[in-house]
This record gives structure tokens, C-alpha cells and sequence, in this order.
């Protein structure tokens, strides 16, 4: 029993700091759905911003939590969802997501992402310490992973707004 298109969870991964959660919102708003950030319900569930989550109780812990929450999430329908930019790195997690929604792949290229990196350092523990040389091999391994998706959106460039235009016309 194929769930039908207009029915499914629409899922946004990419990179930290691409604009998951505010391309999310947008979208959540233009098809009068809601919208869920898994890391914020993480953090409502813990009680704690996520780093201190990986400070206290370790990414593995975190990563367990991220595949149990996704894996269901993801069977309902009618969400938008951004996911947590590495989830996708979860294979159990990339199967759910792209058996049962729609997965939009939101991308900037290094050059353009680059910049963005003094604006989400503090709160993005995977980064924190790490060389740019670092963060542009993490970033390069990464894009892997996110090319299992069903639309991919170039976002260099364009506003929130033009990008959510790009996405509903690619799910028309
Ligand atoms: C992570 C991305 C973060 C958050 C955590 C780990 C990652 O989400 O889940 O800090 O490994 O890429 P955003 O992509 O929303 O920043």
C-alpha cells in the first residue's frame, strides 16, 4: 500500500546551517501542515540544547535517540519535518525517510556555505574544534550521503522565499 504523494511527510536534510528548519517553516506554513524540528523535540525531551547532550551523554547516545525518533516520525503523515544534518549518515534512517516521504535535499556549495560558519559554530557540537580544512572534508563526505533523495534544491543565492517557490514547483 503505496502512501499517495500529497499525503506524505514532506523530509529536508543537508548540511548544518543550510536553512533546513527555516525552509521548513515556510513550507509547513504554505501547505498549512506542521512542522517539526527533530533537534528541537530532542532538546524539549532532554531538557538540554543539544551540545550539552553530546557533552553529557555522548553522540552515540544522541544518534540512538535521532534513529528512534526519526524511524517513527517518519511513518506518519502530513509533517513537514527537518531533520538533524546528520541523520542521513544512518542508513536505517535514510531508508525509512525515503520509503515513506519525500525527501528534499537542500545544498550550497562549499564556497557559499563557508560563510554561514560564524553564524552556527556555537551551537553545532560536530564542528566545534575542528580546522576549516576539517569541516571541508566532513562537508565533501557528507554530500554522499545526502544524494540519496527524491528533489535535490540548489539554494545558492536565492532567498527563503525564492527556494520554497522552487520546492512547490518541483512537488506540483
Ligand atoms: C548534526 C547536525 C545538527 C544536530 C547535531 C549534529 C550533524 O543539526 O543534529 O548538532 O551531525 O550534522 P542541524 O543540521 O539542524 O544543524
Amino acid at each position: 500500500h503505496e502512501i499517495p504523494l500529497k499525503k506524505k511527510s514532506i523530509v529536508f536534510i543537508g548540511f548544518m546551517g543550510v536553512g533546513k528548519t527555516t525552509i521548513g517553516e515556510l513550507i509547513a506554513n504554505k501547505l498549512d501542515r506542521d512542522f517539526i524540528d527533530t533537534d528541537v523535540e530532542i532538546e524539549k525531551e532532554y531538557q538540554m540544547p543539544i551540545t550539552q547532550i553530546f557533552n553529557t551523554l555522548g553522540e552515540e547516545h544522541f544518534r540512538k535517540k535521532e534513529k528512534e525518533f526519526i524511524t517513527k516520525l517518519c511513518q506518519e503523515r502530513f509533517h513537514v519535518i527537518s531533520l538533524g544534518g546528520g541523520a542521513f549518515l544512518q542508513e536505517e534512517i535514510r531508508n525509512v525517510c525515503m520509503d515513506n516521504c519525500i525527501v528534499i535535499y537542500l545544498h550550497l556549495p562549499w564556497d557559499s556555505w563557508k560563510n554561514r560558519f560564524p553564524l552556527i559554530i556555537e551551537s553545532r557540537p560536530v564542528l566545534q574544534g575542528k580546522s576549516m580544512g576539517e569541516i571541508e572534508e566532513i562537508f565533501n563526505k557528507r554530500q554522499e550521503v545526502y544524494s540519496k533523495n527524491h528533489f535535490k534544491i540548489e539554494c545558492e543565492h536565492l532567498s527563503a522565499e525564492e527556494i520554497s517557490t522552487k520546492i512547490l514547483e518541483s512537488l506540483k
